[in-house]
């Protein structure tokens, strides 16, 4: 287990404390479940360097996985049984049965996260599907943290995804395939969202961002790894600020994005996503978006949003923000390519100044921001040896993310752990990661 965690974790990280991780895991397994062979997978969270809420308008991200992930230990079942245990108390054990029509948990239950993938296998498969015995492993200070913007349920939808297909021995489990798998699996939890998370947690190298492009091609998806900036490091700044259901909010997003496109086909019919805008002046397209448009405007111009959000849960919403929404998509996807060619020419002042114009933009125009959020990148961003630091992730609380020199990190935690949340006084934390490798089946192991 040591080489596989040197390789996944590297040399520097605490390998003492991520092996004990790992064989309490085991032990528990087997306390549970008893003895046997465990197949063991793994899968990261994610932070976005620059690119949010531009995926599901097939537009360009630039996130990394990150060194904080998600376990499971899995068995296969004779039966169509899932049991899925869970290493932290405050998520209970859950048991469900593989058909192609699931019934969901009530809105936030962890086990949606497995049974969406279990679902969508068993309607994209004909077989009849072997269940597990699972047990997940995602506890601080390895684990993914929760609510923080990090990815944490699509860490779990991957790693539940590989457990069932590699345990069915279905030959999906890795690549392109696999993560676009994983992002119509997770739509089961009622959230439209994008491909970005899952396609991080699979397709990352260490060290590496990731540069995708979110259009779909017959050939698949276009994506690359970017080198970080040699000396310099990802800190992630954790408002603790936590949103208690932000699908709503999430899905307001899509939907008034998705206005946004209804409304501009009447001049340019052959639109499909705001991508479709990158080329066509701005100046013309804002004239068709209004500002705001209210539920009964809707109605009395004919548009009905449940046909323009047919595929996913409706939000309850009086009024519909378009022009800023569709401005922060467009301008996004212009400085996620941006960044790319400044980081290729070492242009680090540009990538800076580029974060900050996302920040603004996130917080101002597409109003994912919240005022210690905008605290932290401002303090993050005064800081001389910071190259760059904005929200990151879909917003209403969570991390700021902040590209900094290696040598400044201690005294960038200080400068940002004297910020606090306004009404329950708690410290924001920081802390540095890695870019990791993408997820995967570790190892199976006869106990
Ligand atoms: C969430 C979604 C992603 C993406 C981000 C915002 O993490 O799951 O698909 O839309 O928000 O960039």
């Amino acid at each position: 287990m040591r080489d596989t965690i040197e390789a996944l974790y590297g040399q520097e990280s605490p390998v003492a404390g991520q092996n004990q991780r790992y064989n309490e895991a085991l032990a528990a397994f087997q306390e549970l479940y008893g003895p046997g062979p465990v197949s063991l997978f793994r899968a990261p969270g994610r932070v976005n360097l620059i690119g949010e809420h531009t995926d599901y308008n097939q537009g360009y991200v630039l996130p990394a996985a990150i060194d904080r992930d998600i376990l499971m230990l899995a068995r296969p079942r004779d039966d169509a049984e899932v049991r899925v245990a869970n290493m932290e108390d405050e998520y209970p054990p859950r048991e469900f049965s593989i058909t192609p029509n699931i019934p969901p948990r009530p809105v936030g239950d962890w086990a949606n996260y497995i049974q969406g993938p279990a679902e969508l296998l068993a309607r994209e498969t004909q077989d009849s599907l072997r269940g597990m015995n699972a047990l997940v492993c995602g506890r601080p200070p390895w684990g993914v943290p929760r609510g923080a913007g990090l990815a944490s349920s699509s860490a779990l939808t991957v790693a539940a995804s590989l457990a069932l297909m590699r345990l069915n021995s279905i030959p999906l489990s890795y690549g392109v395939s696999l993560a676009a798998f994983c992002s119509r699996a997770e739509w089961y939890v009622g959230t439209r969202g994008g491909i970005m998370d899952q396609f991080t947690a699979i397709l990352s190298q260490r060290d590496h961002a990731l540069f995708i492009d979110c259009r779909p091609r017959a050939s698949g998806y276009r994506y690359s790894h970017a080198p970080l900036p040699e000396e310099h490091t990802l800190v992630l700044i954790d408002s603790g600020e936590r949103h208690r259901n932000t699908g709503p909010l999430y899905n307001q997003r899509v939907v008034e994005t998705r206005l946004g496109i209804h409304l501009l086909k009447s001049r340019y019919p052959w639109i499909t996503h705001l991508r479709d805008l990158e080329d066509l002046p701005w100046d013309e397209c804002r004239e068709l978006l209004p500002e705001e448009m209210t539920a009964d405007e809707l109605y009395d111009r004919g548009i009905s949003l449940q046909s323009l959000m047919e595929d996913g849960t409706l939000p309850q919403a009086e009024t519909f923000v378009v022009q800023r929404r569709c401005r922060h998509v467009i301008t996004e996807n212009d400085r996620v390519l941006a960044v790319v060619e400044a980081m290729q020419k070492g242009d680090l002042e540009r990538v800076g100044k580029l974060m900050v114009e996302s920040h603004a933009s996130a917080r101002d125009d597409y109003e994912i921001s919240t005022p210690l959020l905008d605290r932290i990148a401002d303090a993050a961003n005064e800081h001389p040896d910071v190259v760059g630091a904005r929200l990151t992730g879909a917003g209403w609380g969570g991390c700021v993310v902040a590209l900094a020199r290696a040598g400044a990190v201690d005294d960038l935690f200080e400068r940002v752990s004297s910020l606090r949340h306004e009404t329950n006084g708690q410290a924001v934390q920081a802390f540095v990661t890695q870019p990791a490798p993408g997820a995967g089946h570790l190892a199976t192991i006869n106990m």
